[in-house]
């Protein structure tokens, strides 16, 4: 029997039992119309464990001796991972020219600045903010301390980011400025420029896991896009108030462009610059229009 052809069907109680261990350890919120998610990628790991169907992958994921394994393999499987250098450049245009400017400035006698990208899956976007502060300093980069962290629940994505190599689809939304000036070209592979690569540090982190963020201390701008959608509410709202909580009280939060989340918290208010989907927390700009 081929592992690559062989569908393992599952029936809707698998399917439930499935989802609820999924959303316990992630958040990740799989409706009915989603199921096919699941069968399609697990059906090749159920074979590849030599069994025969999904209550048998149940019982080795919950109950078995390698869970923890078996729980981070399967979140290599499952997670939706699509990315690219430069998603929506339009976002990046009023972070880099209207975020960035007032931050630096504001950062003028600390020369410090922090930033997380949450859930970054294979790299494209922090390595993308390190492009633009490394165009936006130049020659004063040296100057200052740059923190930028890019983190993930998949391992699998992770070490594609450590490993700096692309192929084209991952430049599909760069310019031949940026790719020439950044990447070397090697065949089909996109090279990653190594001071770029050398602005980033990369961690495993679930967002279910609010406690563990706490370790990482304060960021001043976070980038969280195109994960929230998904979430259930629960788990968004959790979500915000752990960024409420390790963002700095004039810090920046980016989310994605179908993303909402007016109804689900008080604390940030979104920033009104078309495109920007960009949020501080309500109590500093009540401050700055109490000023
Ligand atoms: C569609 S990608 C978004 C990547 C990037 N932020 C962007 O907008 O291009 C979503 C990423 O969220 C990650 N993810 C899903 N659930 C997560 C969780 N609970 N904690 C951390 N990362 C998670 C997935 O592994 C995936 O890499």
């Amino acid at each position: 029997m081929s592992a690559t052809t062989h569908k393992i069907s599952m029936n809707a109680v698998q399917f439930k039992s499935m989802a609820k261990i999924i959303y316990d350890r992630s958040g990740i919120h799989f409706p009915d119309s989603k199921k096919y998610i699941i069968e399609s990628r697990l059906s090749h790991r159920i074979v590849e464990l030599e069994m025969e169907n999904f209550d048998q992958y149940i019982s080795y994921l919950t109950m078995g001796p390698y869970q923890t394994e078996e729980f981070q393999e399967m979140f290599n499987r499952i997670t939706i991972n699509e990315t690219s250098f430069f998603r929506n450049d339009a976002q990046l245009d009023v972070f880099e020219n209207q975020v960035l400017p007032g931050l630096l400035e504001a950062r003028a006698s600390t020369k410090r600045l922090r930033i997380w990208s949450a859930a970054c899956s294979t790299g494209e976007e922090p390595f993308t903010l390190a492009m633009l502060l490394h165009r936006t300093l130049g020659v004063r980069l040296s100057d200052w301390r740059i923190e930028i962290l890019g983190t993930d629940i998949s391992e699998k994505a992770l070490t594609v980011a450590q490993g700096g190599k692309y192929n084209s689809y991952a430049v599909r939304t760069t310019s031949s400025m940026m790719k020439s000036r950044y990447f070397k070209e090697d065949g089909r592979d996109f090279i990653l420029d190594d001071t770029i690569r050398s602005m980033v540090n990369f961690e495993k982190h679930n967002l279910k896991d609010t406690l563990a963020a706490k370790r990482h201390g304060k960021w001043d701008v976070i980038f969280c896009r195109n994960v929230l959608i998904y979430f259930d509410d629960d788990m968004k709202s959790s979500v915000l108030g752990m960024f409420d909580n390790q963002l700095v009280s004039d810090g920046t939060l980016f989310i994605g462009h179908s993303e909402r989340i007016k109804s689900l918290t008080d604390q940030f208010t979104q920033l009104q610059i078309p495109q920007g989907f960009c949020y501080q927390k309500t109590d500093h700009i009540s401050n700055l229009k109490g000023s």
